[in-house]
């Protein structure tokens, strides 16, 4: 796909959309289903370049139950491996990163090189045993966007993320995302579906009431018209800040050095807000002027969803000098603490035996439907 043909715009929600049967998200079989049609076939984020800036550096990485071990191959190539030896399935590795020039089997010590060729089988009869040209271990897809390094489980997706997405935007390459460096994780299970965690955070109608921090520093209003575009395999941009907030923080001021090129910047009054999302399962990366958040969702079976939050500020900047972590990460905290409660409060009521769906606001939960089709296309 190029340029021209992206962002799809999703269908005009109706007034009487609704969210999906209760069947969806309490049934370990249509769970099983996802894992193949869904978990297996879309992209989302795995982690940043600056996790594995030399030849062999490597970090592990969990999505849908697998363990994939993401690579540097090479200056331009980073490989996404399932961490399952190609002889009897150990675990090749445990730690959680590290450096190595191969990855070795603590089992039988099997050996594969980083683009996961087998190297060394010891002591099997070579030839006759076994064939090393399809011993390979076995890989996902892995691309790097803009300095995010992004996996799809199939090895041969429909669609590569630059096909997806297109190329880098200008205002987000202009915030330099290579040059960027993380400062704080924090990892939240949700007791629910993965699919209300993911209808929570596809509409704000619920943030005036329930997001005191979010409503200081987002525009609410217009974040319904945002979220209206909307929907398919991904989309592009940022979340509308208040007026007059250059970033996301309880006072609208920077909370630290502005990324990239808008360290030269005489006036930040601009608001800068690139972004993407991934869906269905969903992968939301917000850039402001001065630090960037990244939302992964993992699912851990039908009723557990793991919501991971990280933060970035330029690599050069300094804590406790240039910015405190505490400061950067205020706002989204508190706001995912909130969405915690509200999901599993949502899910019980799910849970309900009486459950069915009432309708949608068209407006305020304007992207929920349209999301949710794309998911059923996927399911089908
Ligand atoms: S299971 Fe890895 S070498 Fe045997
Ligand atoms: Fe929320």
């Amino acid at each position: 796909m190029n340029n021209m043909e992206r962002p799809k715009r999703a269908p005009v929600p109706r007034a009487t959309d609704t969210t999906l049967t209760r069947e969806y998200y309490v049934s370990p079989e249509i769970f099983e289903r996802e894992i193949e049609k869904v978990f297996f076939k879309q992209w989302t984020f795995a982690g940043h370049v600056s996790q594995i800036p030399n030849v062999g550096d490597y970090f592990l990485h969990t999505f849908a139950g697998e363990s994939l071990i993401i690579v540097r191959e090479s200056a331009e190539i980073v490989r996404a491996h399932h961490n399952v030896c190609r002889h009897r399935g150990s675990q090749l590795t445990k730690a959680e990163s590290g450096n190595v020039k191969l990855f070795v089997c603590p089992y039988h010590q099997w050996s594969y090189a980083l683009d996961g060729g087998l190297k060394r089988a010891p002591m099997m009869p070579d030839v006759e045993c076994i064939d090393y040209d399809k011993l390979a271990l076995k890989s996902a897809s892995a691309e790097v966007w803009a300095g995010m390094i992004f996996i799809n489980l199939s090895p041969k997706p429909e669609q590569t993320l630059v096909e997806a997405l297109g190329e880098p935007p200008a205002g987000l390459l202009k915030l330099e995302p290579e040059n960027i460096r993380e400062i704080r994780r924090d990892q939240l299970v949700v007791r629910g579906n993965w699919k209300t965690l993911l209808e929570n955070y596809l509409e704000c109608y619920h943030c005036a009431g329930s997001h005191p921090e979010l409503g200081i520093a987002f525009d609410i209003q217009s974040s319904f018209d945002q979220t209206a575009t909307w929907g398919g395999a991904c989309f592009l941009g940022g979340e509308p800040l208040r007026k007059g907030f250059v970033t996301v923080s309880m006072t609208g001021d920077l909370v630290s050095k502005p990324l990239g090129r808008h360290a030269e910047d005489a006036n930040l009054q601009l608001e800068v807000a690139e972004g993407l999302g991934l869906l269905p399962v969903l992968t939301r990366v917000l850039f402001h002027v001065d630090h960037a958040i990244i939302h992964v969702m993992n699912p851990l079976s039908v009723n557990e969803v793991q919501w991971t939050t990280i933060w970035y500020v330029r690599k050069d900047a300094v804590e406790g000098v240039d910015y405190e972590a505490d400061r950067v990460t205020e706002v989204w905290r508190a706001t995912n603490l909130e969405d915690k409660e509200l999901c599993e409060r949502n899910y019980k009521g799910v849970l309900s035996r009486t459950f069915v769906p009432g309708p949608l606001n068209p407006r305020a939960e304007g992207a929920v439907r349209p999301v949710l089709n794309h998911y059923l296309e996927m399911m089908e």
